[in-house]
């Protein structure tokens, strides 16, 4: 019989980075699924003008699945779509191609208190300054 999955708990709050960030509230072991990014699976096609949209708002909240798909969190998401961004992330993503579910998974062990990130690989419009240490020149 398979293990039945339990996710770490993880809570919502203010971060230092940008607006809402994630938090773990509990030590995190490395490789860990955290949780999956949720949003509606939709075409690469339709999701271009809805990407658009949302970073006229300053707000990313597509994730590109392959050349094919995309989850955007605007619709049926979950908190991971306030999972913030870092160039040195302790999260990297998993994307069961299959299912299309993509997973944040702990890069390193994470602590009680410490936010989750991961590298967005952003290839779009790189219109947002990253603010994940003083003088990053990365933009998303
Ligand atoms: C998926 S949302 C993350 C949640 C967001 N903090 C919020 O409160 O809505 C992505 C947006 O957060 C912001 N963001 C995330 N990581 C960032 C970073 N390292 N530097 C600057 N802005 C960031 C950008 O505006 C981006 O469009
Ligand atoms: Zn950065």
């Amino acid at each position: 019989m398979s293990e039945a999955l339990v996710l770490p708990k993880i809570e919502r709050k203010q971060s230092r980075l940008h607006g809402y960030g994630v938090f773990a509230l509990e030590t995190i072991n490395k490789n860990k699924r955290i949780i999956d990014y949720a949003g509606e699976l939709i075409n690469n096609k339709r999701s271009e003008s809805r990407e658009d949209r949302y970073l006229s708002r300053g707000c990313i909240w597509v994730f590109r699945v392959n050349r094919n798909w995309s989850r955007d969190a605007a619709v049926g998401g979950n908190v991971a779509r306030f999972v913030n961004h870092s160039c040195r992330p302790n999260c990297w993503i998993e994307v069961d191609q299959k299912t299309k579910t993509i997973w944040i998974r702990a890069a390193k062990q994470i602590r009680k208190g410490q936010e989750l990130v991961y590298d967005y690989n952003t290839d779009g419009d790189k219109a947002i300054p990253c603010k994940c240490r003083p003088k990053c020149k990365t933009k998303l």
